[in-house]
């Protein structure tokens, strides 16, 4: 069985990462996850390369088999995920081009899977839903590399596939928010459930529609602003990869300690 014990969950545009990598089909309990995983080693480490809206990006945010994801890297072996992602800002001083590694979400979607545990009682703690370890590698790495790497930030996460309306990214503004987002959740809550380390590296593609700055974010927009960032993202995911900790000393790992499980984890 290929293992691997880090995964990239690839967002827009960026849809390989590995260079000799095995391509393995993994099916699990929730369904298909949404391509074929990618498993590979770069800096002695082994990794898993996922799409997380497919190859062709044929998942919109809505239709991704977030659940099928998780479960799929976990089964592979992975304990911790790298989930970079093309998000918008909501304060004018995040210009495109902008890393940010978010530290909280408010999640505002509705109608996705947002659980593994639909009986018993599990309730995992979400206070802080990032990997703090994770968060550190990704910020030492990203400073030494000379990004323009911003720490901190609350994201909140729409249900898309539209856009915000420029009253909702007023009101997300208001609250203090810097960040908006269609797939931050529930991809980082399943992680939690399974017991493993997330870290979200948010790439600034747009000034959302309520920052500030008059603009109305188009698709193309998002998609021409990662593209340019790719480079410097796969940068930054190389270098982190090789300077996250075998065993992290962080309270991911034992998010279900002492729980009783419905079914035993993959
Ligand atoms: N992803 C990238 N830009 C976005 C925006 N402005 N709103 C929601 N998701 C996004």
């Amino acid at each position: 069985m290929t293992k691997a014990e880090i995964a990239v969950i690839g967002g827009t545009g960026l849809y390989s990462f590995l260079d000799d990598a095995a391509e393995i089909q993994v099916d699990t309990p929730y369904g298909e996850p949404s391509d074929r995983i990618a498993v590979g080693s770069l800096a002695g480490r082994g990794v898993a390369f996922l799409a997380r809206h497919g190859r062709d990006h044929r998942f919109p945010a809505h239709r991704v088999n977030y659940r099928a994801n998780i479960w799929a890297l976990r089964s592979l072996g992975v304990r911790q995920i790298l989930a970079p992602a093309a998000v918008g800002a909501l304060r004018p001083e995040l210009g495109p081009g902008t890393f940010v590694l978010p530290d909280q979400l408010v999640d505002r979607t509705s109608g996705r899977e947002t659980t593994f545990y639909d009986s018993g009682a599990v309730h995992v703690s979400f206070a802080d839903p990032y990997c703090p370890i994770g968060r550190a590698v990704a910020l030492r790495t990203g400073t030494e590399l000379g990004l323009d790497i911003v720490d901190g930030a609350t994201m909140v996460v729409i249900p898309g596939p539209r856009f915000s309306t420029r009253a909702e990214s007023r009101f997300f503004a208001a609250q203090g928010w810097s960040l908006v987002n269609m797939t931050g959740h529930p991809e980082a809550v399943l992680a939690r459930e399974l017991a493993l380390c997330y870290t979200p590296i948010a790439i600034v593609t747009d000034h959302d529609a309520g920052s500030g700055i008059a603009s109305a974010v188009t698709q193309a927009e998002v998609f021409e602003v990662f593209a340019r960032s790719v480079g410097m993202l796969r940068n930054l995911l190389r270098h982190a990869l090789a300077e996250l900790p075998t065993e992290p000393s962080c309270a991911c790992r034992h998010s279900l300690d002492a729980m009783t499980l419905p079914h035993p984890l993959p």
